[in-house]
């Protein structure tokens, strides 16, 4: 089976964005790498044209920035582009061992103490790291921070699965984007620190596969699901929580759409709950037009959801 064919959008024009299913990694080749944070993607393209051999996987946070990268791409047959939070998502993404090298070029260096958790290297993410990238794999990062090189360094370097291996003051590049020119040709200077997986590592995953539908046994009517509007909730000792917002009625019908806000450390999804007769009761499921993730915060919603419309 060709493994791209399978992943591609049917949109000819669009074909390198790609929507992974929820609970399902994605498919790799022998030579699978990532790039993280790659903005217009003007080092992507370059990267992805003189590497054929390479399947190259982009994950980036704005959708505005993975349209442009798209455009630019122009269907490149070994390119596919994801737009979702780096942070929570790569080891939902890509099973152990699968990455021979992970790339992140000027992350946003979010550099007031009050940012500090968006940074793409927060938090755990230096154990997803160290799970999806191969043994003797390689994370590269290149930054015009200085602080920001030195936290990695520290940071990284303790983890026990990844070695620092190199960290280089203004690195000869094959491929420069036209931002870092421009700031070398300034005088400034960037920095690039090298890690590679030195031994076998691997994460619990937290999203889930699958369909999840909950039976209610009682009508659900218009004033139950108005019922339902702000209420919020949180799971104990975890990071997740969810907020219903407005319910749309299908005109003349019973069948409701929930509109639900999630947040599993700090990442956030907004979906729909699709609420409709069955049997004798009633059904709850994801809206299949909004494509959530299964999450402890989404499936915590769900469940949530359905326990107050059974309710007498
Ligand atoms: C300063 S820009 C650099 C873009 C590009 N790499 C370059 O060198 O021109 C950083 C990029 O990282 C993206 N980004 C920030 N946080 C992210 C996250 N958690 N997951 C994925 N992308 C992220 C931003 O949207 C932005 O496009």
């Amino acid at each position: 089976m060709d493994i791209l064919a399978a992943t591609t959008n049917a949109r000819p024009q669009y074909k390198v964005i790609i929507r992974p299913e929820s609970g399902k990694f994605l498919p790799v080749s022998r030579h699978t790498e990532l790039e993280i944070g790659f903005g217009n993607g003007e080092y992507t393209v370059q990267y992805a044209r003189s590497n054929p051999e390479t399947l190259l996987y982009g994950v980036e946070i704005s959708q505005a920035c993975v349209l442009r990268c798209a455009r630019r791409a122009g269907g490149l047959g070994n390119l596919r582009l994801i737009n979702t939070d780096a942070r929570y998502m790569l080891r939902e993404l890509f099973p152990d061992e699968s990455l021979r090298k992970i790339f992140m070029q000027f992350p946003c260096p979010w550099s007031k103490n009050a940012d500090a958790h968006k940074r793409v290297t927060a938090k755990d993410f230096a154990d997803g790291l160290a799970a999806v990238l191969e043994v003797a794999g390689v994370f590269e990062m290149v930054t015009d921070d200085e602080p920001y090189a030195c936290e990695v360094w520290d940071v990284l370097g303790r983890h026990g699965a990844l070695t620092a291996e190199d960290f280089t003051v203004n690195p000869k590049r094959e491929i420069t984007t036209k931002y870092e020119r421009k700031w070398l040709e300034e005088g400034r200077k960037i920095y690039r620190v090298t890690f590679r997986k030195s031994g076998a590592f691997t994460v619990s995953r937290r999203v889930t596969g699958g369909d999840m539908h909950i039976k209610i046994p009682r009508e659900v009517t218009a004033a139950d699901m108005a019922g339902l509007r702000n209420i919020e909730g949180r799971t104990e000792g975890r990071n997740s929580f969810w907020k219903f917002g407005r319910t749309f009625r299908e005109s003349g019908g019973d069948v409701y759409l929930l509109e639900t806000l999630t947040s599993d450390d700090e990442y956030e999804q907004k979906f729909y709950i699709h609420v409709a007769p069955r049997d004798e009761g009633f059904l709850l499921r994801l809206d299949k037009t909004t494509l959530a993730f299964l999450t402890p915060a989404v499936r915590s919603a769900l469940n949530d959801a359905a326990e107050r419309l059974s309710r007498p």
